[in-house]
């Protein structure tokens, strides 16, 4: 069988990068079709040789299309509206937006650590956060062997993370130009700031760190904290990951797990200069671990540090992993 796939935001950053992702990794597509503002209706988007039109995301623009899977990246609350639409016109939705991913009927799903959750989908299946995401191809396979007690998160976040608009901001600061879409200028500087800040004093950035690694390792004991900051880097978000774990582990075991994990690249040999970096990361799939060291100030302590392309695996490439998965779980 071949699907019939919808792309939501399909001049964006993201939205673009689903289209590349989905012809690399050869999913079984009929036809494809864009949507997006009603700025961006008409507009052509040439792809692998094709030229695609953008339609209006309206109401009833799936009606009659005969929709698989509906493939979202156009903010929150173009989600919270159309996704449902999507799903009832009979789309699966794969929604990169936070929408709708802490909501109890829609699962969220890294496919290395919680690909059976696909299973009670209800017609919405939530992408996560991007740091979210590589942090969680990394901690799974610890998690599962030494329990994690404590996690300290500290992010050092790519712009287009921020989609265009903060690629932007990026280019012509270098330029001299006045930031728009951050409130200060983040060439030759760095935010501590990454979306709205709550309440607590926290940024929402650093809360879905915290309650989408409680949904995805289905661990709400496990202690997350989160300092979430934008860096003048283009792709690739990197993390200082500190553990705690509940048990005693051997390093050497440690590394070699990681190394044989689905979706990580280790990348540990210091002396040479070696370890995850930004530019290196950029545009591929994997998710890269290095400086994995010893934390002694606690009993089962563990630093890493964990690199990998926002735009990819932290958006397009997680999507259309739980896409090919969703196809796979369909024809089981
Ligand atoms: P458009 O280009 O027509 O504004 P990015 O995150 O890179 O800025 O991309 C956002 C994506 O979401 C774009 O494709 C954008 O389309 C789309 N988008 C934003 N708001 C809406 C909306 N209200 N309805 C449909 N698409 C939207």
């Amino acid at each position: 069988k071949k699907y019939n796939i919808a792309i939501v935001g399909a001049t964006g950053m993201v939205g673009r990068k689903f289209l590349q992702v989905l012809e690399e990794r050869k999913l079984p597509v009929e036809n494809y079709y864009l949507f997006a503002s009603k700025r961006s209706a008409g507009k052509k988007v040439a792809f692998f040789g094709r030229d695609y039109v953008v339609e209006e995301l309206t109401e009833t623009c799936f009606d009659g299309k005969d929709i698989d899977i509906a493939l979202f990246s156009a903010g929150g609350d173009t989600s919270l509206k159309f996704a449902p639409v999507a799903a009832k016109a009979g789309a699966v939705v794969i929604d990169n937006s936070s929408a709708w991913r802490m909501d109890e009927t829609v699962p969220l799903v890294v496919p290395e650590v919680n690909p059976e959750d696909i299973d009670w989908n209800k017609g919405i299946i939530a992408n996560p956060n991007c740091s979210t995401i590589q942090a969680m191809v990394a901690l799974k396979p610890l998690h599962d062997l030494y329990k994690i007690k404590r996690v300290i998160y500290s992010t050092y976040q790519a712009v287009s993370g921020a989609g265009l608009g903060g690629y932007q901001d990026l280019e012509n600061g270098i330029k001299g130009e006045a930031p728009k879409k951050f409130p200060h200028p983040i060439f030759g500087n760095c935010l501590p700031h990454i979306d709205v800040f709550l309440d607590n004093g926290y940024t929402k950035e650093e809360m879905k760190m915290v309650n989408e690694t409680h949904k995805i390792l289905h661990d709400p004991s496990i202690k997350v904290t989160a300092t979430t900051v934008r860096v003048p880097v283009y792709y690739g978000h990197s993390e200082s990951i500190n553990l705690e774990f509940e048990k005693p582990y051997d390093l050497a075991e440690l590394k070699a797990a990681l190394a044989k994990a689905p979706g990580i690249v280790v990348q540990d040999d210091p002396q040479n200069n070696v370890y995850p970096m930004a530019v290196t990361a950029a545009d591929t799939d994997p998710v890269y671990v290095g400086r994995i060291r010893r934390d002694d100030t606690v009993e089962s302590g563990l630093n890493i540090w964990v690199v990998a392309d926002n735009i990819r695996k932290g958006a397009a490439t997680n999507a259309v992993q739980i896409a090919e998965e969703w196809i796979r779980r369909q024809n089981q």
